[in-house]
């Protein structure tokens, strides 16, 4: 995949709304826990936050967004939390699909299909179908998503399709990842005051922009997303280079 060359003007331009914007959806146990509440209430009001992060970055301008809902290590998790969050994904499916349809959001997932309950895995797969010609907002919901698992596949896909180790470059990966033709993420948010990426897209993110806020997820309101786009606003992206070879980012090999 080519990385997407957003302009050739000079660094200090503004430059104004991300297209791609990641989200690492932190803090919805230390939010219930902050009142009372078991910590899967916090998933569940993690969840209803989506519907307006969405609708926020759709009026901003956002292409894509993608939300980190589940990690290929969140199964280490204790049992009746992992199929607390496996359900309300299910429930969700069920509720949402048919009004992202309506609103021509387009729905991807990002990870890997075959550890989780083959109705959600269906369902997952239907909802991907079902929207896959919308032109909208592309909503990619990594779920039993792992960065280095991710590379690992698209090396593994590379030596199964027969390339040769010397065709085995960086536009090679990049075109082998789970969702090849998504550009690479302008902004990774990440909510809740941690200051690391976990496994998040980690191939991708190379050139990112990092936004980190004390805010747990189920707060994070259309305020906080437009505070978070605002300061994207304000940043030099360099990807490497020094300010006066221009903004564009480079090719990859
Ligand atoms: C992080 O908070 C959040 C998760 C591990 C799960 C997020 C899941 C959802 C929002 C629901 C399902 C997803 C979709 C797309 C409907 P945490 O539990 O790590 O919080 P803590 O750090 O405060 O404990």
């Amino acid at each position: 995949m080519t990385l997407e060359a957003e302009s050739t003007a000079p660094l200090t331009r503004d430059f104004g709304v991300p297209r791609h914007v990641a989200i690492i959806m932190d803090g919805n146990g230390r939010w219930a826990e902050r009142q009372g509440l078991p910590r899967l209430a916090g998933h569940r009001a993690g969840t209803e936050n989506i519907r307006r992060v969405l609708k926020e970055s759709h009026d901003a301008g956002i292409e894509y967004l993608t939300l980190y809902a589940f990690s290929t290590e969140n199964w280490g998790r204790p049992d009746d939390e992992v199929s607390g969050i496996i359900e309300i994904l299910g429930s969700v499916i069920g509720e949402e699909v048919v009004a992202l349809h309506k609103q021509n959001v387009r729905i991807r997932h990002l990870g890997v299909l075959g550890r989780l309950p083959a109705d959600l895995a269906k369902a997952i797969v239907q909802a991907v179908e079902v929207t896959k010609g919308n032109t909208g907002l592309n909503l990619c919901i990594a779920f039993d998503y792992g960065g280095r698992a991710e590379i690992v596949d698209a090396v593994r896909r590379l030596i199964a399709a027969g390339t040769a180790p010397d065709e085995i470059d960086e536009a090679a990966i990049s075109a082998s990842l789970y969702l090849a033709d998504v550009p690479e993420p302008d902004l990774i948010i990440r909510t809740a005051g941690e200051q690391r990426i976990s496994n998040f897209l980690i191939w991708q993110a190379a050139y990112s922009e990092y936004y980190s806020t004390d805010i747990c997820w189920p707060d994070f309101d259309a305020t906080e997303v437009q505070r978070a786009i605002d300061e994207y606003g304000q940043r030099q992206r360099r990807f490497g280079r020094l300010p006066t070879e221009g903004a564009q980012a480079p090719e990859v090999s």
